[in-house]
């Protein structure tokens, strides 16, 4: 069986959910977990807060053909590539349902070839299933899959939010040279793909027929731009600030310690794991 022979054709580009990703990334963490802080979240990607959209308007993410490599009792693990050769991945997102609202343990089980393009169908190399957390994150590390005949370079996921009806899919790569001639390849399913010390970073987010309500809505605004300070910038809310970086609050001068967003209670006298007087 050829993964070939049920093409389904694209049916246009996914704007909407990089909204979604983006509202839940930049709300305040005690928004969304009514939990202390997340820190060090990295992602050059990341735009100025947008209001939070509607999830209304049959954005969802597309289904493809299962292919003839699924294997189902894949086993509970985040790392798929442990020990096996290839360009190192790590792909991550988050899964929503229609109304923008997170889905938490939702399971996603993936499964992909290896450097050489071919999938372990006696074992489970390169096979793994997980769970989504409170926010409907997930993180995979795997490698970067490699090709095979009539096809081009893909990950395959089934996504399934609690008590709901499983999405199979696959995920492609930015600016392969076989996106344009396979013709399962849509475009509305590429990742977000950069390459980093060691490898490569992914993002996708997945958008899940679920109904539900949206989330508490992050601020719709972004922060203005404090005034400059000699040696550094005012502190403020709502800010994001990088290991090394320089404020000033209330006439002294701190030293970042860790990057994070700012937030009302973070103010730099409040959290020496943040910052340091300089
Ligand atoms: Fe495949």
């Amino acid at each position: 069986m050829s993964e070939q022979d049920e093409a389904r054709p694209p049916r246009g580009g996914i704007t909407r959910k990089q909204l979604l990703r983006t509202a839940i990334v930049a709300a305040p963490v005690p928004m969304l977990l009514g939990a202390g802080p997340v820190l060090g979240r990295a992602d050059a990607q990341d735009a100025p807060l947008q209001p939070t959209p509607m999830c209304d308007d049959g954005d969802e993410t597309h289904e493809q053909i299962e292919g003839p490599y699924f294997k189902p009792n894949s086993p509970l693990r985040t790392a798929i590539a442990s020990g096996i050769p290839g360009t190192r991945l790590t792909l991550s997102g988050f899964v929503f349902g229609i109304a923008c609202q997170p889905i938490a343990n939702a399971l996603l089980d993936f499964w992909q070839a290896d450097d050489s393009g071919a999938y372990d169908n006696s074992g489970f190399r390169l096979r793994g299933h997980q769970f989504t957390d409170a926010r409907g994150a997930y993180t995979l590390s795997t490698i970067v899959p490699g090709l095979y005949p009539g096809r081009t370079r893909h990950i395959h996921v089934k996504v399934q939010a609690p008590n709901r009806p499983v999405l199979t899919t696959q995920l492609y790569f930015p600016g392969e040279p076989r996106n344009n001639t396979d013709t399962l390849y849509d475009p509305a399913l590429l990742m977000t793909v950069r390459t980093v010390s060691g490898g490569r970073e992914a993002t996708f987010d997945v958008v899940l027929d679920v109904p539900g309500q949206p989330p508490t809505t992050p601020p719709t605004t972004p922060p203005s731009t404090p005034p400059s300070t000699p040696g550094g910038t005012t502190w403020a809310d709502g800010r994001t600030y990088a290991t090394g970086d320089r404020v000033t609050y209330a006439g002294v001068m701190y030293r970042c310690l860790q990057g994070h967003t700012a937030q009302p209670g973070w103010e730099p006298p409040n959290v020496p794991a943040l910052w340091q007087a300089a």
